[in-house]
């Protein structure tokens, strides 16, 4: 069997574009979905006939009954959030037996949670918005080598020296707290969970590399978002992983040479939940109306997302740092009925354009082009072809901002609402 290469699909803007859908529907061919970074910081929502289920670290082929399930090297992962993930799975009867975590995946313990959510306190009204699940701290300790990978886990009596350790290193951030976490109580959690945890741990490396190298199909899933990234999105007001596609080389142990397709998910408009720069952000009629219809809350912390105009220049951006191959555009739905609609064509200084990164750090104001609205539910659509003229134009407007074909559209959230090229 020759060696195969690995797909990825991710996000385009600031998370929450619809990637756990197009997942979920591509997963179907495939042998195995893998995540590479991030936490329960994300929230990935599937829709099969009537069950819908909201996914923070088990990626979002679960619900395919073919495809293994990998927690990858890069991703930041909590005992208590995983095992209720798992518990709840079961409860729907699917063979979580599917699922396995690297031994290279750091631990989130209650005590990054903690010191997360007193972060954003002191930071008062320059706070982030962070989801408060501890994922920058965690990030923080893997960086700065006080970390536990769940490799450690398999000798739990030196983690919990560890967590002494770290707990009394951070005295004066914990002082502070009205509840300061207690070592013996974290470690008493996390020996009652692995139990449960550990035999989904695998070494990841030989465990990807094995299925690439026997010839098995891998669907790479994003969390988060391209403008999230740490390094190349709105910095400070981004995640603490690389959410890129080069992520994904680092957090599953993948040379470049193995990645195939690159698959950007784009919302048909802009959404972000916390803090940071917005340029295309809607205040008015038009943005609550986009938060209706779209049901734009977020699926962790049901937070109200900020709603606003497809932004062309941060699409083309987005393209370039992921080395885009394909595109799927979502929730094309919400447009209908819109009068007219805008995208973000440009931003200038002077006469010169500025690319999406600088003018962000210029404060530069976006310039719009409008496009004509579809008075028309378009939720029966499934192929590109048969959505009306206006509907058509507009995603061509996206697809050339995008730079790479779209290969299909979604027009509901349920997991048969796409519509094929
Ligand atoms: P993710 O984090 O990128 O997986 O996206 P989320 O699940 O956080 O947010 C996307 C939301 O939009 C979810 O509630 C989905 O059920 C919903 N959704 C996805 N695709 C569509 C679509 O085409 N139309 C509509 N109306 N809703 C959609
Ligand atoms: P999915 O995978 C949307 C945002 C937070 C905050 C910033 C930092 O569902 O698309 P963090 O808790 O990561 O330190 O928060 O990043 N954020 C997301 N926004 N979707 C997500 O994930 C997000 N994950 C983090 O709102 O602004
Ligand atoms: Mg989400």
């Amino acid at each position: 069997m020759p060696r195969s290469k690995a797909d990825i699909v991710l996000g385009v803007q600031w998370g929450d574009e619809g990637k756990g859908r197009v997942v979920d529907s591509f997963a179907a061919d495939y042998d195995m979905v893998a995540r590479f970074g991030g936490g329960d910081n994300a929230g990935h929502t599937l829709v099969v006939g009537e069950q819908k289920l909201a996914l923070r670290i088990v990626p979002s082929g679960v619900l395919q009954e073919r495809p293994q399930l990998f927690i990858g090297g890069g991703t930041v992962v909590s005992l208590e959030g995983l095992a209720s993930e798992l518990e709840m799975l079961s409860g729907l009867g699917v063979d979580v037996s599917r699922i396995k975590l690297s031994d290279r995946a750091h631990v989130v313990f209650p005590y990054h949670a903690a010191l997360d959510r007193a972060n954003e306190k002191a930071r008062g009204d320059a706070a982030l918005g962070t989801t408060g699940r501890g994922i920058g701290p965690a990030y923080t300790d893997k960086a700065a080598r006080l970390g536990v990978t769940f490799a450690e886990l398999r000798k739990p009596e030196a983690v919990a020296d560890k967590v002494r350790y770290n707990l009394l290193a951070r005295a004066a951030a914990l002082l502070s707290m009205n509840a300061p976490p207690n070592a013996d109580d974290i470690v008493a959690a996390m020996l009652d969970r692995l139990p449960s945890i550990m035999p989904h741990v695998v070494d990841g490396v030989a465990y990807l590399h094995d299925a690439l190298e026997s010839g098995k199909r891998i669907l790479i899933e994003g969390a988060q978002g391209t403008l999230l990234d740490v390094g190349y999105g709105t910095y400070p007001f981004v995640t603490s992983s690389h959410t890129i596609a080069g992520g994904a080389c680092t957090g599953l142990g993948l040379g470049p040479t193995a990645i195939g397709r690159v698959v950007g998910v784009a919302k048909a408009y802009c959404t972000r939940v916390g803090a940071g720069p917005f340029p295309s952000e809607l205040d008015d009629e038009a943005g609550a109306r986009l938060r209706e219809r779209g049901g734009e809350f977020g699926t962790v912390t049901a937070r109200p997302r900020r709603c606003g105009w497809f932004d062309a220049v941060a699409a083309r951006y987005a393209a370039r740092l992921n080395g885009l191959t394909a595109a799927v555009v979502t929730k094309l739905d919400v447009l209908s009925h819109f009068e007219r609609i805008a995208i973000v064509r440009d931003y200038r200084s002077g006469n010169r354009s500025v690319d999406f990164g600088a003018a962000n750090e210029l404060g530069l104001a976006p310039e719009l082009e409008w496009f004509e609205g579809w008075n028309q539910d378009i939720s029966d659509v499934r192929r590109i072809g048969d959505l009306p003229d206006a509907a058509r134009r507009y995603v061509k407007a996206l697809e050339s901002a995008l730079t790479v074909p779209v290969e299909a559209v979604s027009v509901g959230p349920e997991r048969s609402s796409l519509a094929l090229a």
